[in-house]
């Protein structure tokens, strides 16, 4: 990367000020992280599942959102509906595998009340008896649903935030350019690989850390080999719309920099042979390569854990043609291993008196500043 790179914008003002971290309690409080599950992972738009696996009617997935786990499955029309997974009769938990199919309806465990794939509650043991229930009134509670490039973003505020403005905009604005992201297509990519990451550490460490670059040096040898820039500590995030460009030799976006697959029908000349990297707050990150789209989700589980799925995803045809994955996986899989050993390194000091008042943002990081911003404007805590 030079500095005549037209997709290097300037470094904003405020770069040069040295800014603190959020102080330690903010990775460690239970307190905050319960308003942290209220006010953002409830009451923002969050991507619960990917849409390819609600493949035929009567399929679900089940989500921890915030404090709730929530019910995603597919109706006998091939619409996408999400629940609350709570039975309105006793409370219990209507669905606690992870996944599963039904034929045309849910029906609780406990005494059997029964759902229809829109939630109406369609039957109960002796309800002739029972002329108090109104079925009406008694279904599943629904939560807000949109489908984005394959994935299932559900909702839980009764009056969700604009997705248009919150998600896509956010992405465009990151990416400088409105249709940068759908020329990948990712909602008709299929799934190469997944792999799921339990990790010892709070979420917003775990998104930190991915708006940053400055230990890319230090930690990701095979990423810097293939992103030389990186080398450097600049994330490729800090400049709007930049791609960070693949170094001279390698030839594809794999742990040895061999070739990877041919670019995805949609990617532009000028996106081909570039990193980006978009962080959409809450709890979703997207890689985008020429061959391939990683999509990581993020799971707030605990004030100190995180569940994190990430998906590797590709043409069609690749995956059909059974084509070896695994030099292309192995490369972000490393990463995200050494990003997230990071984290859990971090995690034990967070309550250090050490890190009472928090550490500092050298000046390359104040695209985190504004998220720490933006999480307390969300709590209603304006001096974060
Ligand atoms: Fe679900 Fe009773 S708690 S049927
Ligand atoms: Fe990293």
């Amino acid at each position: 990367m030079t500095a005549t790179d037209p997709h290097r914008t300037a470094v904003p003002s405020q770069a040069s000020e040295l800014v603190s971290t959020l102080p330690g309690r903010y990775y460690t409080d239970p307190a905050i992280f319960a308003r942290e599950q209220e006010h953002i992972l409830e009451s923002r738009w969050f991507c619960a599942v990917r849409s390819a696996d609600l493949a035929r009617p009567g399929a679900f997935r089940t989500a921890t959102v915030g404090r709730e786990s929530v019910l995603v499955c597919r109706n006998r029309s091939g619409d996408v509906r999400a629940f609350l997974n709570v039975c309105r009769h006793r409370g219990a938990q209507v669905c606690t595998a992870e996944a599963g199919e039904v034929r045309r309806s849910l029906q609780c465990p406990y005494h059997a009340w029964t759902y229809d794939l829109d939630g109406r509650l369609t039957a109960a043991p002796n309800m002739a008896d029972m002329p108090g229930v109104d079925r009406g009134e008694r279904g599943l509670i629904g939560v807000h649903v949109r489908e984005w490039l394959g994935y299932v973003w559900v909702c839980l505020a009764p009056q969700p935030p604009s997705f248009e403005e919150t998600v896509r905009q956010a992405v465009a604005r990151r990416l400088d350019d409105e249709e940068a992201v759908e020329r990948y297509g990712a909602e008709d990519l299929a799934l190469g690989r997944r792999i799921a990451y339990d990790v010892a550490a709070n979420w917003k460490l775990v998104i930190e850390n991915f708006m940053e670059c400055y230990h890319c040096g230090t930690i990701h040898p095979e990423l810097t080999d293939v992103l030389p820039e990186f080398a450097e500590g600049y994330a490729s995030q800090y400049y709007v719309g930049h791609g960070a460009r693949f170094g001279e030799g390698v030839a594809g976006f794999t742990v040895d920099g061999t070739a990877g697959f041919g670019r995805i029908d949609g990617v532009t000349e000028e996106q081909d042979r570039r990193y980006y990297a978009v962080t959409v707050p809450p709890q979703v990150f997207l890689n985008l390569v020429p061959d391939h789209v990683i999509v990581h989700r993020l799971f707030p589980l605990a004030p100190d854990r995180t569940l994190i799925e990430c998906d590797w995803l590709y043409s069609p045809d690749v995956v059909d043609s059974g084509a070896d994955l695994s030099r292309s996986v192995e490369l972000f899989d490393r990463v995200n291993r050494q990003d997230f050993a990071a984290c859990e390194r971090c995690q034990p000091a967070m309550s250090s008196r050490a890190y009472r008042d928090g550490g500092v943002l050298v000046p390359v990081e104040h695209h985190i500043a504004e998220f720490h911003s933006w999480v307390g404007e969300m709590l209603g805590e304006a001096e974060l």
